[in-house]
């Protein structure tokens, strides 16, 4: 394997945006073109410490409809371990592509890539254009990939952006955003309610909420130190919640008289909730509801069923709903991609702010063990960001 630089060079005609955005990166390519590639990886189930490992194989050049990518950010979220862990209903794609001996799947499954190659039959997309995944199952922790066109959708407009607003954008901003909009029609001064509103999504929902004019409360968890509770509850009104309160306030007898008040005597009405958390606290939140509410689960994050109470049912009509960006995703291309430009415009905006990241550098020297330690630790609670892949000289 020798290593050189690239001797490709950028066509003349390419906007001069797209080649001071584009980062010039030292190509890891054998004698005969080959991509040099390294991916996170694993050939069966379990904890992402025991069965993941850091796998090496190449590319060929891409030709006819195949393109190139080169990884800038991939997150690390909660469901890529809970498909490593073969709990998720979305299943890894083992193959044997890869050049290993079984069959085998890269971890993770959003992220945002740089086309750094094309063949000659490729239409709409050329060497330099950042994409997404179209759907979860690509296999987004890996320096390098080469597919065909329809597995991605184009970033129309990469300016003004980081790899990290773009590589983020397409579960939880795309799962706030759905649920704020496809359940119930609320107006401008509507109110809603969430749990885990810290949570990636959450953040999201209050920002967008805040935008089109609806009034949150949100529910977080209680830190061990009240000054970290207060600061959260602190960040979160950055964000434009309106009310901030914790689980032991939600499940706390004087939580009526405490919506009540904020809510004009009850006169305002709360309609949806936003679940991603699940147990007890559910049922803290559809007593608040008013008849015909909607109660949008999408996550389980204390792995507590949901129950139903009948009266609330029968009597009130509440709706028990479910929301999983990827089938909607697969179902909704076009509706996808609006939903992701939508967003991106308002990151450019500076409308919408990032969610707190803890950034993974991954270069092509970066050891196994240090990416596989940033994917273990986060199904554990009280983080302070999320992990996100951010590829540098691969
Ligand atoms: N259905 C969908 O389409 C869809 C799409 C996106 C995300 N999700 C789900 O939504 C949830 C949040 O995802 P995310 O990426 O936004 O999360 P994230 O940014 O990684 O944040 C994790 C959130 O979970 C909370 N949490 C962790 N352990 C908990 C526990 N034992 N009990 C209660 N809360 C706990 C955290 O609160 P603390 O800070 O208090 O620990 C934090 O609010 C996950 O369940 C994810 O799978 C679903």
């Amino acid at each position: 394997m020798s290593f050189r630089l690239s001797t490709r060079s950028t066509s003349l005609r390419a906007p001069l945006a797209r080649l001071t955005t584009t980062p010039i990166t030292r190509r890891h390519l054998s004698a005969y073109g080959y991509e040099q590639t390294k991916a996170l990886a694993f050939t069966n189930y379990g904890e992402p410490k025991d069965v993941l490992r850091l796998h090496s194989h190449s590319i060929s050049p891409a030709h006819k409809d195949l393109v190139t990518l080169r990884f800038l950010a991939s997150p690390i979220n909660p469901a890529d371990i809970n498909q490593i862990q073969g709990v998720y209903p979305s299943k890894p794609n083992f193959s044997t592509t890869l050049g290993a001996p079984e069959p085998t799947a890269v971890g993770g499954n959003e992220g945002v890539a740089e086309i750094i190659s094309a063949g000659g039959s490729v239409k709409g997309f050329q060497r330099g254009d950042w994409v997404i995944m179209r759907s979860p199952g690509f296999g987004t922790w890996r320096t390098h990939a080469q597919t065909t066109t329809e597995n991605l959708l184009k970033i129309e407009d990469k300016s003004g952006l980081t790899p990290l607003q773009a590589g983020t954008v397409s579960v939880n901003p795309c799962t706030a955003y759905r649920m704020l909009k496809d359940f119930v029609t609320l107006k401008e001064g509507d109110w809603f309610i969430q749990n885990g509103a810290n949570s990636g999504v959450g953040r999201a929902a209050i920002q967008l909420g805040k935008l089109w004019g609806y009034r949150s409360i949100n529910i977080i968890r209680d830190r061990s130190d009240p000054a970290a509770t207060e600061a959260m509850k602190q960040e979160l009104k950055g964000l434009g919640a309106d009310i901030v309160l914790t689980d032991t306030e939600a499940m706390d007898k004087s939580f009526r008289t405490v919506i009540k008040e904020a809510t004009n005597g009850g006169r305002e009405e709360i309609h949806l909730a936003l679940n991603c958390v699940g147990g007890k606290l559910v049922n803290s939140m559809a007593k608040i509801l008013a008849e015909n509410s909607h109660i949008v689960t999408y996550g389980a994050m204390s792995r507590e069923p949901v129950t139903v109470p009948a009266g609330l049912q029968i009597f009130k009509n509440i709706s028990y709903d479910g929301f999983w960006v990827s089938r909607w995703s697969d179902a909704n291309p076009a509706d996808k991609k609006k939903t992701v430009e939508h967003v991106l415009d308002l990151v450019r905006e500076g409308k919408f702010k990032d969610t707190p990241f803890d950034e993974v550098k991954w270069e092509w020297e970066t050891k196994g063990e240090e990416l596989i330690k940033a994917v273990q630790g986060t199904l554990q609670g009280f983080r302070s960001g999320k992990g996100v892949f951010v590829f540098g000289k691969t």
